[in-house]
């Protein structure tokens, strides 16, 4: 039943992924429109990213309302008849789930602003007085910037992320019999799992001291925070099957605390996000994330693409090579044991698009590239995304990156997504939870799944070089002359 243990989860960011009603934006019936592709595709779940009330100034990451559809995206009902038909197409369903911080226009922080200093009404989140006319303490948001926004009556209140997005009290009984409710909620609602937003977040130290350089950072990985997530494992396991994922930025020593055994499932981290592509680092990258989890039950987990970075064409380099680097790229992914992100557009090979500052909606400035929508067919503006005008303007370029095209072309990025796929959930040879590393030519890696006969090799240098013996499965690009082509991978068997 622990099917996360080697399952592929597809990140659909609900804004981006198919509009069913022309407003521009994305919808929990555009995505149950593409069910079909989706179970295609071959992916075993979806992680939908927060479709919650919201006024959006984190799109969506600044809830309101969690236990209610935000009418951009739909409603229960839609949301209900999703996880019906997701089911029915064979797709588990894991929503996000934000426990950090609400939204400004939550009743709780509308009700704390219109109370006085000291009141219960502020002790769901965290005010204080100012010190010397400025912030409480010397913490920084995530986003730039002071950490704290001052009210008129002279206190502030801690926001780790944007201003709109202000900080829960996690020693306020409330705030976790609030979430329980939400996380019971969906549950009843039939969803297989969540994924926790900021979970090396949540709890706060004792008096909020100052960051102190070369310390650590007293922001995150507070103590407090595995309680709540001993709190969120109770909730799930009530029913077998079901699981929890967090949003771990922590140095790879504390990653292993998150995984106890009442904790977290699945700790989704960074790592393949910051690598350049080098064979040495890509595999030190994997060795390190081997070893975060030893001595845990929960398997590794990997992702090269998400809603908050470039995307891997993109930071590869761009062009044809950054291209075939990030197929390559998915390959050692999907021959990896553990728990595979992937994040909706990497299947079409999509980059970052370098969009003009008046189009640009993203509080950080940064993360709208790799947020723009779809190109399922057809042409601008919609390009089968939407009816109307996209949220976020689709390139014309994009022309040539469509789902439609790629799903008839066997060498499309499309294909060898699907093909990886297929291979990883039917061939025999993807068994086991470690890989054995081999000899390769420099610039180069290969590794065998232990107990079995698959290999996968990458090829980052400038040279082509032989394969490892054995029968080709798949490969990111053609071989040339029998020798695989830099930036490529290969399997074989
Ligand atoms: C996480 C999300 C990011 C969001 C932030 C605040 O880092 O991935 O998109 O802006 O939390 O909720």
């Amino acid at each position: 039943m622990q099917w996360w243990r080697d399952a592929v989860v597809y990140q659909v960011y609900v804004r981006s992924f198919t509009d069913s009603d022309g407003d521009g934006i994305g919808d929990l019936t555009g995505v149950r429109a593409r069910l079909g592709y989706l179970e295609l595709l071959g992916v075993d779940a979806l992680w939908l990213t927060p479709f919650y009330t919201s006024p959006m100034a984190d799109h969506g990451y600044d809830v309101a309302d969690p236990r209610a559809v935000d009418p951009v995206f739909g409603d229960l009902e839609a949301f209900d008849a999703l996880v019906t038909d997701a089911h029915a197409h064979g797709l588990k369903v894991t929503i996000d789930l934000v426990g950090n911080h609400t939204s400004a226009d939550h009743e709780w922080f509308r009700a704390a602003r219109d109370s006085a200093p000291g009141s219960p009404e502020r002790a769901r989140y965290h005010f204080r007085p100012g010190r010397d006319d400025g912030p409480p303490n010397n913490w920084q948001s995530v986003f730039g910037g002071p950490a704290w926004t001052a009210m008129p009556d002279g206190d502030w209140y801690l926001h780790l992320f944007s201003p709109e997005q202000p900080d829960l009290n996690w020693t306020n009984p409330e705030v976790w019999a609030d979430l329980e409710k939400t996380v019971r909620f969906w549950l009843d609602r039939g969803v297989d799992g969540f994924r926790i937003d900021v979970a090396h977040g949540m709890s706060k130290p004792d008096g909020l001291p100052d960051a102190v350089p070369g310390e650590p950072d007293p922001r995150f990985d507070h103590e407090g925070v595995h309680d709540v997530h001993r709190m969120l494992r109770a909730l799930v396991d009530h029913t077998a099957g079901r699981m929890v994922a967090g949003q771990l930025c922590v140095p790879d020593e504390r990653f292993a605390r998150y995984l106890r055994p009442d904790e977290l499932h699945v700790g989704l981290t960074h790592r393949l996000l910051d690598v350049p592509f080098s064979a040495e680092a890509v595999r030190a990258a994997i060795e390190d994330a081997f070893a975060a989890v030893a001595g845990t039950r929960s398997p590794p987990s990997w992702t090269l693409s998400n809603h908050d970075v470039p995307r891997p064409v993109t930071r590869y380099g761009g062009g044809p090579v950054g291209l075939a680097r990030a197929r390559a790229m998915a390959l050692v992914l999907l021959g990896l044991p553990g728990t595979v992100y992937l994040y909706n557009g990497e299947e079409l090979g999509l980059p970052d698009v370098d969009l003009p500052a008046e189009v640009r909606q993203d509080p950080t400035g940064h993360r709208d590239g790799c947020r723009v929508p779809i190109p399922w067919e057809g042409g601008p503006p919609g390009f089968g995304f939407t009816t109307g005008e996209p949220w976020l303007p689709i390139p014309d370029e994009w022309a040539d990156r469509l789902v439609a095209d790629q799903l008839e072309d066997t060498t499309s990025t499309l294909s060898v997504y699907r093909r990886a796929l297929e291979l990883r959930s039917s061939h025999p040879g993807f068994t086991g939870d470690e890989v054995e590393w081999f000899g390769a030519p420099e610039g180069c890696f290969a590794f065998r799944r232990a107990g079995s006969t698959l290999v996968c090799a990458l090829n980052a240098s400038a040279e082509p070089v032989p394969l490892p013996p054995g029968d080709v499965l798949l490969t990111s690009s053609p071989l040339h002359g029998g020798l695989l082509p830099p930036d490529a991978a290969a399997w074989l068997a």
